[in-house]
């Protein structure tokens, strides 16, 4: 390993790992050089990994590694309709930086590929800014909200040791996703009584 970094020599995709992990629970490093040829390596690692399970989003310290790198997009079937919540392609950012912005906060249905099968209601800001560097230099400085802005701080937190859990308001919507459809018409059920 050219770089010292702890990032694999193939592209190739990496399991990844579940809760209690101690990666999971570890505050990752920051990268000292994003454009680092490693990073774009470690970029590729977590694309394939994802595209073998299917997801919105990965971080780094999901596949062992701990540095602060994320990916995450916003699929068109996710969106709000808010005009700040733009689709997104596939990105990778490296040494990310998160501001809410403004007291909204927003509560939503979210999932981690480190929790498998399980849902639950987690309450964030509706609008931040991230900023950050992508592997070819880039520098990333963007307002987003609704589904863009929960991708973005959901990724960002496992780089702090954090899952969605431990920011869920009330923990009885943790659930196996299977139930999560009857909930829901609880839910509308109880705002209309
Ligand atoms: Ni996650």
């Amino acid at each position: 390993m050219k770089s010292g970094l702890p990032i694999p020599q193939s592209d190739a995709a990496l399991p990844i790992v579940t809760a209690g992990h101690p990666a999971l629970r570890a505050i990752a490093t920051a990268v000292p050089d994003p454009t680092d040829p490693a990073i774009a390596r470690l970029g590729r690692i977590l694309v394939n990994s994802l595209y073998e399970v299917g997801g919105v989003g990965l971080a780094a310290p999901q596949v062992g590694i701990g540095l602060r790198v994320v990916l995450f997009s916003v699929p068109a079937r996710r969106l709000t309709g808010a005009p700040d919540d733009p689709e997104q392609g596939p990105m990778v950012l490296v040494n990310p930086l998160i501001t809410p912005l403004g007291s909204e906060t927003e509560e939503d249905w979210e999932g981690c590929l480190s929790l498998p099968g399980l849902t639950g209601r987690v309450l964030r800001p509706r609008r931040i800014r991230y900023q950050g560097i992508t592997p070819a230099g880039a520098a990333i400085d963007r307002t987003v909200g609704g589904f863009h802005a929960r991708v973005v701080q959901h990724e960002c937190d496992h780089l702090d040791g954090t899952l969605y859990p431990q920011r869920m308001p009330n923990m009885s919507t943790l659930m196996y996703a299977d139930h999560r459809l009857n909930l829901t018409a609880l839910l509308a059920e109880s705002t209309m009584s």
